[in-house]
């Protein structure tokens, strides 16, 4: 048997993103081409207006595709397989892409694969490392921050989450207060390395809990308090990116002591940070990490979600398989 070639669709949130992977009969995977177009219109509503990235996903989708498919250097033809987001994410935009994908599948007579963006982001990790379970895996993002244990490829058992803002989300909200721009995760990683980290007091969220859980808006009133008396942003950066470092650090490894686990994948745009890759690297545990722009939403993350259900020779989704909107 041939190489399969799975394209794979995300438009769970403001990103169009179409990747292809290629997947060996070993099982081994190859990502072929990730294109993602960001959706800027929301800049000036200092949010993400749901109906504008829809519509922004509908323009786009055709054009990212064929982006796709050249970086690739293939044609529609040559697919195998096609994967799509059927959530946790915005509804009309979660649409755009799994109805593009279905109708993808049926035009091309191949099997159509319904992923969860979760496991998207914890599969993109696969493209960089062998991943087998078990293992911990925590999913930092602006919609997320979920430490699961896989005990067995394909189950998820959730061990802790944020009791509040996701991590990614206190990323760019401080980087707002403090004028430092958008996207706020960048910014704040950028000003943090001129900055004091001792400047500003920032105490580290749930110390001492038994649980594993997150909380960051502690450090945001903390931010906000201390923009107002007057903190350099660069210092606010500094001390705000330490301990979101730290308790993300400190909680997944307490969580990978009592799951029995040595591997943890750490996933979603927060792991694209800097300070939290070097404090991963110093844990002692076996951390992979997505590669270059596997970490924020993309398509080739579906991709890989899709190989992965090939792989454990999942059945093909019907074409009925539903949209879920994120968790109220
Ligand atoms: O996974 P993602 O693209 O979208 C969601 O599913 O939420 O993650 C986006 C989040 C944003 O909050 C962004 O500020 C954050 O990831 N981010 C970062 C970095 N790059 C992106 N946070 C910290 N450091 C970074 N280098
Ligand atoms: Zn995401």
């Amino acid at each position: 048997t041939p190489a399969k070639l799975i394209l794979g669709i995300d438009t769970s949130c403001d990103d169009t993103g179409v990747g292809v992977v290629e997947l060996s009969p070993d099982g081994r995977v190859h990502v072929r081409a990730n294109r993602v177009w960001s959706q800027t219109v929301h800049a000036q509503y200092g949010g993400v207006m749901p109906e504008l990235a829809s519509r922004e996903h509908v323009e786009r989708i055709d054009q990212i595709m064929g982006d796709a498919l050249t970086e690739a250097g293939l044609r529609v033809t040559d697919l195998d397989a096609v994967a799509a987001t059927s959530g946790p994410g915005l509804m009309g935009a979660l649409l755009v892409g799994l109805m593009y994908g279905k109708g993808l599948s049926q035009a091309l007579d191949v099997p159509f694969y319904a992923a969860h963006h979760l496991e998207g982001h914890i599969f993109a990790a696969a493209a960089e490392a062998e991943l087998h379970a078990p293992y911990l895996a925590l999913v930092v993002s602006g919609g997320h921050t979920h430490l699961f244990d896989v005990p067995r490829e394909g189950e998820y058992v959730l061990v802790g989450a944020t009791r509040d803002d996701a991590a990614g989300e206190a990323f760019d909200k401080i980087a707002r207060l403090a004028g430092l721009g958008y996207p706020g995760g960048p910014a704040i990683s950028e000003a943090a390395q001129r900055g004091n980290p001792d400047a500003v007091p920032f105490k580290e969220p749930l110390q001492g809990q038994k649980g594993f859980e997150f909380s960051f808006s502690g450090l945001k009133t903390a931010a906000l308090l201390a923009h107002r008396a007057g903190a350099r942003p660069e210092d606010l950066a500094a001390g705000f990116e330490r301990a979101a470092v730290r308790t993300l650090v400190k909680t997944t490894v307490r969580a990978a002591q009592a799951c029995g686990r040595q591997t943890v994948v750490v996933s979603g745009g927060v792991a694209a940070n800097r300070a939290l890759r070097e404090a991963f690297g110093q844990t002692g545990l076996r951390v992979v990490f997505p590669g270059k722009g596997l970490n924020t939403d993309n398509g080739a993350m579906i991709a890989l979600a899709g190989a992965a259900a090939i792989t454990a020779g999942r059945p093909a989704s019907r074409l009925d398989a539903g949209a879920t909107a994120y968790a109220p």
